[in-house]
């Protein structure tokens, strides 16, 4: 196949392919996605073998607004619209109990399904456009960090999906944050682009699933399916170094290989790139500003892959605001080997 690359000219041409029920790489704020007519099953389907997806890991639906969210979930509770009004458009998708329009192929057989209206205007065109809901999940090969840039996506889908719309690098770089409002209190499954204070402000109080901050156990689900998967992972091995920014960076530099990869904070680049030094390094960003390091992290994981790094060691910021989604995102990268200094 012949994957056609559209810009913002051929908005009409995108909504058309998925209409048709063809694969369409779509931008969005968070990272690129998978996009198809999400309410036909074959065109899911297809979704699950270009990806390599395993069948029980379900998809999200992207819809223009909160209005749509009746056509799609029953049950519908008033926190859901609380939160939609507080964060919609944008990163953040509700879990919520589903209607049956909604095929089996979407929700892999559960009876709750993920709704999110994001906020890329390219991404908001399309969905209009198309005038259906868009199933998407991330971009990637399954397994592989998820894509931030048009070229990434490429990278793992390229002759696998009928077009993808390049709409420049992703403004927020890690995924929309889920949340479940079918549970009591509302359960955090998974950290994103919408902080656990932004959502403790409008719904009191959050859990958090424990495959958030911590590896499963044998026998223990996650409530999100695809937090189980090993993920994020680059082909090498990683080490998480989190704790003061001055103390991470001299315990790295101390303890890794000349040869292994380096992830660390702007400031400490000078230590991990002098004297003859030819190792890979890549950086996060300034210690202090996190939302330029969620822009970054997962380019940096995906860089690995181009080397022949034995390990690669990371440093990793506080888990305050969005430094909860990059810490679980490095954490699962390093199968949540995990070192405080
Ligand atoms: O930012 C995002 O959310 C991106 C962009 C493309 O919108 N999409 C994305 O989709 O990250 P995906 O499929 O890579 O991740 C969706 C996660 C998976 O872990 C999946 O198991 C979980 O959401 N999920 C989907 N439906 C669910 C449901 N009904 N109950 C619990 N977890 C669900
Ligand atoms: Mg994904």
């Amino acid at each position: 196949m012949n994957t056609k690359r559209l810009t913002e000219k051929n908005m009409d041409e995108a909504a058309a392919i998925l209409r048709d029920g063809g694969l369409v790489g779509i931008p969005t704020e968070t990272v690129y996605g998978l996009g198809a007519n999400g309410l036909n099953e074959e065109a899911v389907a297809h979704i699950f073998e270009a990806k390599g997806r395993p069948p029980d890991n379900p998809l999200i639906l992207h819809i223009p607004d909160a209005s749509w969210l009746e056509r799609y979930c029953k049950d519908i509770p008033l926190t859901a619209y609380k939160l939609a009004d507080a964060y919609w458009p944008g990163p953040m998708t509700m879990i919520l109990r589903r209607k049956d329009i909604v095929p089996d192929a979407v929700t892999a057989g559960l009876d709750t399904v993920g709704m999110r209206c994001p906020a890329h205007p390219l991404c908001r065109a399309i969905i209009d456009a198309a005038g259906v809901p868009v199933a998407a999940p991330s971009g990637n090969t399954s397994g592989r960090p998820s894509p931030t840039t048009a070229q990434h996506m490429l990278e793992d889908m390229d002759g696998k999906i009928d077009a993808i719309v390049d709409g420049g690098p992703c403004s927020v770089g890690v995924e929309s944050t889920i949340i479940d409002l079918t549970d009591t209190p509302a359960r955090l499954l998974r950290p994103g682009g919408i902080t656990l204070e932004q959502l403790e402000a409008v719904l009191g109080e959050v859990a958090v699933d424990p495959a958030v901050t911590r590896l499963m156990g044998a026998g223990e689900q996650p409530k999100a399916p695809g937090m189980k998967y090993r993920h994020y992972a680059p082909k090498a091995p990683v080490t998480v170094v989190t704790g003061d920014p001055q103390k991470s960076a001299e315990y790295i530099a101390s303890h890794a290989a000349p040869e292994d990869g380096i992830i660390c904070f702007d400031e400490f680049l000078p230590l991990f790139t002098r004297r003859s030094e030819t190792r890979p390094v890549m950086d996060l960003g300034p210690a202090g500003d996190k939302e330029e390091q969620a822009r970054h992290i997962f380019d940096a994981l995906r860089s690995f892959d181009h080397t022949s790094v034995p390990a690669i060691w990371a440093q990793c910021p506080d888990a305050t605001g969005i430094g909860l989604a990059i810490a679980n995102r490095l954490n699962k990268a390093a199968g949540f080997h995990i070192i405080r200094v």
